[in-house]
């Protein structure tokens, strides 16, 4: 069974097998989620801006899990006292709770002390045959065809706040374009600017198969998987 926790803004937890993986866990912000009490072994990053690295390193360090990034980011993470595993676009990384690969996002990605960050990365993740397409920040792209042939994700995650990625307009057509039967949206409502019609976005994701689902950040489980 695939456990799938929306934290906030942009940070899932994923569950299988007694282990933890946490996206771009920004966490602070949620009460309702105690990462102190969560079994964590991983932990994957999009981007190094603030709203995605959030709390990472401070989890990592007590949970003696490892951030996985593209190097640039991981080597900052290393530099702050975390276990990392430097990663590059295009490759499976195996896990003990499944795979993930890191795929091109179209965005700015710097580390908190100005350094470049490396590239921005989306992450499909392939857990008891349940593939996630976590699209960390990015605007709407023809590499979400070449997703769909190379990795064909079920489920998305998908931004839709504007301003800084797509919108609910672009997010709906690259759900079309990933040929996901479940979105979920996400990076919506945290700041002023990226406000996000939901009931819009809803209607525009209800084509053929496809469902929206729209997951409170309060730590509400999804059961995906069947
Ligand atoms: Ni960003
Ligand atoms: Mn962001």
């Amino acid at each position: 069974m695939v456990d799938l926790k929306y934290i906030g803004h942009s940070a899932f937890q994923i569950t299988s097998k007694d282990k933890a993986v946490l996206i771009d866990p920004w966490v602070d912000k949620n009460d309702n989620y105690n990462w102190h009490e969560e079994p964590i072994s991983d932990i994957l990053l999009t981007h190094a801006h603030g709203d995605h690295l959030g709390n990472s390193v401070e989890i990592a360090k007590e949970k003696d899990a490892t951030i996985t990034a593209v190097a640039e980011l991981a080597g900052y993470c290393k530099e702050q006292g975390a276990k990392t595993k430097s990663v590059g676009l295009g490759a499976w990384i195996n896990y003990e709770w499944g795979r993930a690969v890191f795929v091109p996002a179209f965005h700015s990605s710097s580390l908190p002390d100005g350094r470049y960050g490396g590239s921005a990365a989306g992450i499909i993740l392939d857990v008891e045959g349940v593939r996630i397409y976590h699209a960390g920040d990015t605007c709407l792209t023809g590499e979400m065809k070449t997703l769909k042939e190379l990795y064909a994700p079920q489920i998305a995650l998908l931004p839709i706040g504007g301003n800084y990625t797509m919108d609910v307009e672009h997010a709906a057509l690259a759900a079309k374009w990933l040929g996901v039967k479940t979105v979920i949206p996400m990076h919506y409502g945290t700041f002023p600017e990226i406000q996000a019609d939901l009931q819009r976005f809803a209607q525009l994701v209800a084509f053929g198969n496809t469902v929206c689902q729209i997951v409170s950040p309060v730590g509400t489980d999804v059961k995906n998987g069947n």
